[in-house]
């Protein structure tokens, strides 16, 4: 991965008895010596082995994608907090989240962070999807992880809906209410939809459990598994494309 051509200090120390101690591939004179050394970096070795140089710059990607990833990371870690202090009944829900606010120790903050984190991560993701359309980065061999991507789009949508309802104010009653309506309005399935969404006719108890085990069990763990191929696919087509003649932009 290394495109400098004359060694630099850091290359002389990395040939060096020292140098050799720390990094296990010290020599990257040889395309194979360039993947080793690509292989040993922890942080190296989330990208293909080989890739177009233009990728690897900020301004091909903006690192959206990285940024999505990094921002799910942490509405799990925020999340996880809140499940110890929040029990998903339509008794102890809004009390709950007011005690979050004012008794538990950090748990404004960390609420906090996890609504935005939530926020950023709808707009990023939606920055994300604008900057491989418009550089055309959906075309072959990645139309696989374009269909990968829309529904990791529809999986961090819904989990935004699910988790709105979970303080169970009046803002998140009648913004499910509203939401679930609509669903109903989908030709033929409609009204299924919405009554298993609610798991009634109105917005009651059963649905804020059904809201609550689909927004921390079902969605998180879709998202890890869709996210696992996209990245899994990303550093194989990217790999595919290396063969692809290019121009640098
Ligand atoms: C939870 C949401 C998502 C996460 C965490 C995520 C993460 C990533 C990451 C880390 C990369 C590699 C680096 C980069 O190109 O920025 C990537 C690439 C890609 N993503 Fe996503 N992504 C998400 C949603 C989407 C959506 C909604 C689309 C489009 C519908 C999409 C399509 C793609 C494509 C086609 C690539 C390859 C781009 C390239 O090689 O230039 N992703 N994604």
């Amino acid at each position: 991965m290394d495109l400098r051509d004359k060694p630099t200090g850091l290359d002389r120390l990395r040939r060096s008895e020292v140098g050799r101690s720390i990094w296990r591939a010290p020599d990257r004179a040889t395309p194979r010596d360039r993947a080793a050394g690509h292989w040993s970096n922890f942080f190296l070795h989330i990208y293909p082995v080989k890739m177009q140089r233009r990728e690897i710059g900020i301004r091909y990607s903006w690192y959206l994608g990285a940024m999505s990833t990094v921002l799910f990371g942490s509405l799990v870690a925020s999340g996880i907090y809140l499940m110890f202090f929040y029990v998903p009944s339509p008794v102890q829900a809004y009390s709950n989240i007011q005690s979050i606010q004012t008794e538990v120790a950090f748990g404004q903050y960390i609420r906090n962070v996890h609504r935005w984190s939530a926020h950023l991560m709808v707009l990023i993701v939606a920055a994300h999807m604008a900057r491989v359309f418009y550089r055309g980065a959906y075309k072959k061999p990645k139309e696989f992880n374009w269909v990968i991507g829309v529904v990791l789009l529809a999986l961090t949508l819904l989990m935004s809906f699910t988790g709105y309802l979970l303080p169970w104010d009046q803002l998140a009653y009648w913004a499910v209410t509203v939401g679930t309506e609509m669903a109903a309005y989908v030709p033929f399935i409609g009204d299924t939809v919405r009554e298993i969404l609610l798991g009634g006719t109105t917005v009651g108890s059963a649905t804020l459990l059904r809201f609550y085990v689909l927004h921390v069990a079902v969605l998180p763990t879709l998202i890890v598994l869709t996210l696992s191929i996209h990245l899994w696919r990303w550093r194989k087509d990217a790999m595919l494309e290396i063969d692809r003649e290019e121009p640098d932009v």
